[in-house]
């Protein structure tokens, strides 16, 4: 897990745009966890030449996704190796049955982006 610090907050009439950081700040081969400035955590992950974002808490329990490892995919939990779709956030292995919230990812300038 690395941990990345936010960069901006931009608001527009109906959305807010949040900065989650560098592209290149993402590693190639593990989740990156972002705490945005509500405090709210999540997990960016480099898959397959894409980004993607999740919350960062598992369904299941108190476990840190960003601390799991992706596969296929899917983030594997590290607490009981349920897995989630990093693309809809849906669970994929149990013991995980309650769905994770997705965040699209927008590249802008190196840049990563979400709204929520
Ligand atoms: S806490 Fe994540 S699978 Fe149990």
């Amino acid at each position: 897990m690395t941990d990345a610090a936010i960069v901006m907050i931009t608001k527009r009439e109906d959305e807010i745009v949040q900065t989650l950081c560098r592209a290149e700040e993402v590693p190639a081969d593990e989740p990156l966890r972002v705490v945005l400035p509500d405090d709210h955590a999540v997990a960016v992950y480099r898959w397959e030449g894409g980004f993607y974002c999740t919350d960062d808490l598992c369904s299941h329990g108190e476990a840190s996704l960003s601390e799991g490892f992706v596969e296929e995919g899917q983030i594997f939990c590290p607490f009981h190796m349920g897995s989630f779709c990093i693309s809809t956030g849906e669970p994929r292995a149990a013991p995980c049955s309650e769905p994770i919230r997705a965040y699209a990812v927008t590249e802008r300038d190196g840049v990563l982006l979400i709204e929520r």
